[in-house]
């Protein structure tokens, strides 16, 4: 049976830590040009609906490295839904493809897309979830702390799609997360009550910053207003304004914490210039690594 990669729910624990491990090797092996064929010639399906550097970028790189190519589509080409059925779209796009990427907004489409798909389909970001980004962000932890497990997790800022891929992500690996954002930008609600339920890590929601992230062994930020709701800049500056990421709330945090931002940041305003580009940001690891997770993520569903 295929295999999607919508949510970092969709592999197991073992898999995660397993990936893990494989993008750590895959990135090795990449800096001495040894990366497995395992495309063989195979296509990959770029569909952007949302603006990318990170994301496409690293995909084109890393399908490539893989031995495939790519295609890179925008919603004029296709007009989801609208020209034609998203079933439509998964049937004939199984008969070119070896994958379909797709960032999107609705996740629901994504979801939908997978459903009628003949091939893997992976999520490169909707308004719900970014879960390629939560395992190059994972691989880049384990990288600098030496472990995933146990560690105290500060999420400031907006409840997003990042927010929400935290919290899937303590449904797969214990941890301690802290979310601390207004009571206007909370995550989603289905899927912070659920990871309570799977209780294997302890997730709390702060409305004030200093006690999401006193001792945490990481702070993460992400912008305030994301892609498709840019409207929406001043207000969530009124109403996240305690949550900036700078050195007197970084102060709070173990002194060994790193500070991680999924990029683009909107400098000044979640976080400061001294802090992303201070000692303590591990920023750029997060995006170099987006390639080789990734890379892993396409080895595995692809059974290589
Ligand atoms: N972090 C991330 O997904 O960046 P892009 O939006 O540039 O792809
Ligand atoms: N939350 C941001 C992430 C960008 C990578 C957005 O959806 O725009």
């Amino acid at each position: 049976m295929k295999r999607d990669f919508l949510s970092v729910t969709d592999f197991t624990s073992e898999e995660i830590r397993e990936n893990l491990d494989l993008a750590i090797e895959v990135k090795a092996k990449t800096a001495r040009n040894e990366c497995p064929n395992v495309l063989n010639g195979g296509v990959g399906a770029l569909i952007f609906h949302k603006a990318s550097l990170r994301t496409r970028c690293s995909f084109e790189v890393g399908f490539r490295q893989l031995g495939g190519h790519t295609v890179y589509i925008t919603d004029k080409e296709i007009e989801l839904g609208k020209r034609e059925s998203v079933h439509d779209v998964a049937k004939v796009m199984s008969r070119y493809f070896s994958v379909i990427c797709i960032r999107t907004f609705s996740h629901n489409d994504v979801v939908e897309l997978a459903k009628h798909s003949d091939v893997p389909v992976v999520n490169m970001l909707t308004d719900l979830l970014h879960p390629c980004q939560l395992m190059g962000d994972m691989q880049t932890i384990l990288e600098h702390k030496g472990t995933i497990d146990n560690l105290k997790v500060a999420y400031l800022g907006d409840g997003n799609n990042l927010t929400n891929s935290w919290m899937r992500m303590a449904q797969r690996i214990p941890m301690d997360l802290h979310i601390g954002t207004s009571p206007q930008t909370l995550p989603d609600e289905g899927i912070l009550e659920k990871t309570k339920k799977v209780g294997l890590s302890q997730v709390t929601v702060h409305n004030e910053a200093i006690s999401a992230v006193k001792d945490a062994d990481v702070v993460y930020t992400d912008v305030w207003a994301s892609m498709g709701e840019k409207d929406k800049v001043a207000l969530r500056g009124k109403q996240l304004a305690g949550f900036q990421i700078n050195p007197d709330l970084v102060a709070h945090a173990k002194k060994d914490a790193i500070v991680m931002h999924c990029l683009p940041a909107e400098i000044g305003r979640e976080i400061t210039s001294e802090v992303m580009y201070s000692p303590q940001s591990v920023v750029f690891d997060q995006a170099e690594n987006r390639l080789h997770a990734q890379k892993a993520v396409l080895i595995k569903i692809l059974g290589g």
